[in-house]
């Protein structure tokens, strides 16, 4: 692999490890995710592309909570080339020299080039480019552009091709050939320049595609022939080249679904057919669309390692993901990259994603929040079905909010995401002030959660104290626990949100929050009675250690010898013991009560966090994709500096280097948040507290200067930091004086840049 500031790209044609770099070179623009596969297969299984759209799922294959499950639909190929040289088929890897590909970061295109060379010794140099647009979003940009380098007579038939299926890759297993996965279109109908499909899901979703192409012969104009078939349609152009002569086609697609927003999908494709579109100009809107995306995201961080490109990566598929055209779905595991978790979103998105949007894009996180408002029904729904009340937000749904995890497979237990979900509307009112969510959204949310976790505590009358039993915390291995202290903590917390917001609002907003207490039937004895279970609820600790037990039973189990149980990189249940056995152990699947003190890094001494990170850390196999970044985040707060350099550096290069062999199946998305969160919360130290930024950095030996931009209550500001100083620079004021507080030393930020010395007060 070959870095550079803005670039990731491979010269090494693999044929066993193709498919997941498709996924590792995923462009997007948050509708549609394009993986990096080949334009000109016509054949072997990877001729089916791999393109996602966001909330588009055909009919799945297994008993969820309310009827079938979705499955994440392989869209219709749209890039799909054919290509032949004197006569012979060009399938891009059976007969290359001098293969190369790139994504670039800055352009969010992504390109690939060889040389081809015929049975009869005639060369062709073959280059594809190809952009999802961030400008215009439902407009793709792909360019071929083949060199002659001996005389030779082409065929190149550029088409959009419904004829495709699943990828079905979702294995853990080494890339191995797969079988093909389901074709989800039922009705098709073909144009010339456009196909619609009906998808077989509950709502016979209707998606719509259409292409404008042009080619050209060192800039003459290339006559066209229309291609249509029952499947696909597009243009065919033949020509003779010398040596040395070029032809560039170049196409602009327009994709669209009756599940857009205030959209005539069908209306909308018409007028794109008749309008006047061309690559150059999409691509440069769409160039100008990321460099302002960059302006606030970007990272940059001045070292001689590749860790300031691998930190752009992961940031970039962040970007590439994001849905801001829409508050209608969340950000799913995969993100749109892979078929694994068939697109549903977790907790991954309120604890590991939102919290790079929060400070980077505050919008973004509004609009995922607003978008669990949206399935607040399905989570009342799912309270009730499990008889509960309240909202109980499921574990892992598809974009209406509804389970899909197959019945009986633990949806049941896996109730923190109720209080992560609540713990990320906290946050996002706390470091943007936004009272208008809150009262629109935010509180309805807060309100219905804290019922839920009412109704399942229970009082024991042997301690005075509310348990949370049976539950699957952030540590999956346990199966099931009582008290899991992650949950309860959260629940806790989520419980005791819900006075803070009245008592706050109550004032400001005095007829909204009283037309929502008559919405809700809330009361002040309920509010007071979530807060008094808040107080009592059991919190596993043991004085003697000052230990954060993880939950009731944890230390009474058996030790593991983890080399043993984890011999090679794989998981413990994919190597050596089955699932129902670990209960049995003291092991911890993934970051559990690190995570706690990450999230909280004020509620806890700097004692209380390095008596986790020492008693868990052992213990904890890391076979999750959600294990790395926080342990980077606490062991960099607790000085642990070449600790926390090792887990940035598994975290940052997961994908990459395809450290869990699973990239086929997708990108980790929050991961990629968590690679983020190692920098901004662990190396740079910066967090917000109370209404003032707090600066505490410890960067990695490796690396001299971070230099990056935040949202903090209103305000941007860039911060510069390195071995010595810390620079503080306010690009756009909020309302409120912003007040920095650098090793105990409070700073006022004006207008002039704010630099403080590190080390002189200590
Ligand atoms: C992890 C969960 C996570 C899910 C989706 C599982 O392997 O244990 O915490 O939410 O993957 O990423």
């Amino acid at each position: 692999m070959f870095y550079n500031e803005w670039i990731l790209s491979n010269d090494e044609y693999d044929h066993d490890r193709r498919q997941s770099r498709n996924a590792l070179f995923t462009i997007g623009n948050g509708y549609l995710g394009i993986r990096g596969f080949f334009e000109e297969d016509e054949v072997t299984l990877e001729s089916n592309g791999g393109i996602y759209m966001a909330g588009v799922t055909g009919r799945g294959t297994y008993d969820a909570w309310e009827g079938k499950s979705g499955e994440l639909c392989n869209m219709p190929n749209i890039f799909r080339v054919s290509l032949r040289c004197g006569g012979e088929r060009v399938d891009g890897f059976s007969s290359i020299s001098d293969f190369k590909q790139t994504l670039n970061m800055q352009k969010a295109s992504y390109s690939r080039q060889y040389i081809w060379t015929t049975s009869q010794g005639s060369r062709i140099e073959v280059a594809f480019e190809r952009f999802a647009g961030a400008a215009d979003i439902p407009k793709i940009g792909q360019r071929i552009i083949v060199k002659a380098l001996d005389p030779v007579d082409l065929s190149l038939s550029a088409l959009l091709d419904s004829n495709v299926t699943n990828l079905n890759a979702d294995s853990f297993a080494t890339p191995r050939p797969v079988q093909p996965g389901r074709n989800h279109f039922v009705k098709r109908n073909v144009k010339t320049s456009s196909l619609s499909v009906i998808l077989d899901d509950p709502d016979s979703t209707v998606l719509y595609f259409a292409q404008q192409a042009t080619a050209k012969v060192n800039g003459n104009p290339v006559a066209k022939k229309d291609f249509i078939s029952d499947n696909a349609c597009g243009a065919i152009y033949d020509c003779s080249l010398k040596a040395g002569d070029i032809l560039t086609v170049e196409k602009v697609i327009y994709v669209a679904s009756s599940l857009d927003d205030d959209v005539d999908a069908a209306q909308a494709v018409a007028g794109f057919l008749s309008g006047d579109v061309g690559f150059e100009q999409e691509f440069r809107a769409h160039c100008t669309a990321w460099l302002s995306a960059w302006e606030t995201a970007n990272i940059k961080i001045d070292t001689d390692t590749n860790d300031d490109a691998a930190l752009r990566y992961n940031i970039f598929e962040l970007l590439c993901v994001c849905p801001r055209h829409t508050d209608r779905v969340g950000i799913g595991a995969r993100g749109l990259t892979g078929e694994m978790y068939e697109g549903c979103i977790f907790w991954d998105n309120e604890i590991f994603v939102l919290p790079f949007f929060q400070y980077t894009n505050p919008q973004v996180v509004r609009k995922q929040l607003t978008f669990r408002y949206h399935t607040l029904d399905a989570a009342r729904r799912h309270a009730k079905r499990n008889w509960f009340e309240g909202a109980m937000y499921p574990w892992q749904v598809n974009n209406k909010g509804i389970e899909q995890t197959p019945y009986e497979c633990g949806a049941f237990y896996a109730i923190h995401i109720v209080a992560d979900i609540a713990f990320a509307v906290c946050r996002y009112w706390e470091v943007t002030g936004d009272d208008e969510f809150m009262v629109s959204y935010g509180t309805e949310i807060l309100y219905e959660t804290a019922r839920f976790w009412r109704s399942r505590c229970d009082f024991s009358e042997l301690d005075g104290k509310y348990h949370i039993r049976a539950v699957r915390g952030p540590n999956e291995y346990d199966v099931y626990v009582n008290n899991n202290a992650y949950t309860n903590y959260m629940a806790a917390n989520n419980l005791r949100s819900v006075k803070q917001v009245f008592d706050n609002l109550s004032g400001s907003h005095p007829k909204e929050i009283e037309r929502l207490m008559n919405k809700l039937g809330a009361t002040r004895q309920e509010i007071d009675l979530f807060n008094e279970i808040a107080d009592k609820i059991i919190i596993p600790y043991d004085e003697k250690k000052g230990l954060i037990l993880e939950d009731d039973t944890y230390t009474q189990r058996r030790s593991l010898d983890l080399k043993r149980a984890k011999p090679t990189g794989q998981r413990i249940i994919d190597s050596t013991m089955p699932y129902e056995a670990l209960p049995l152990y003291q092991v911890t699947k993934q970051a559990d009560t690190v995570l706690l003190c990450c999230l909280y890094p004020n509620d806890f001494t700097q004692q209380q966090k390095k008596n986790v990170y020492f008693y868990y850390e052992p213990r904890t196999a890391h076979d999750s994709s959600l294990s790395y970044a926080p342990h980077a985040i606490l062991s960099s707060q607790i000085g642990l500096k070449e600790e926390a350099y090792g887990y940035f550096e598994k975290s940052a290069y997961l994908d990459i280097s395809d450290r869990q062999l699973n990239t086929i199946s997708g990108l980790h998305f929050a991961n990629f948040g968590g690679t983020w969160q190692a920098v901004f919360h662990g190396f740079c130290g910066i967090s917000d507290d109370h209404g003032k930024v707090s600066i505490k950095p410890s960067l990695p030996d490796k690396w001299n200067r971070v230099t990056l931009n935040c949202f903090m209550y209103g305000s941007v500001l860039q911060i510069t930091i390195d071995k010595s100083s810390v620079v503080v620079h306010k690009k756009k004021s909020g309302p409120n004086p912003l007040i920095v507080r650098i090793e105990g030393g409070d700073y006022l930020v004006g207008g002039e840049p704010l630099r403080v010395t590190l080390g002189e007060r200590l």
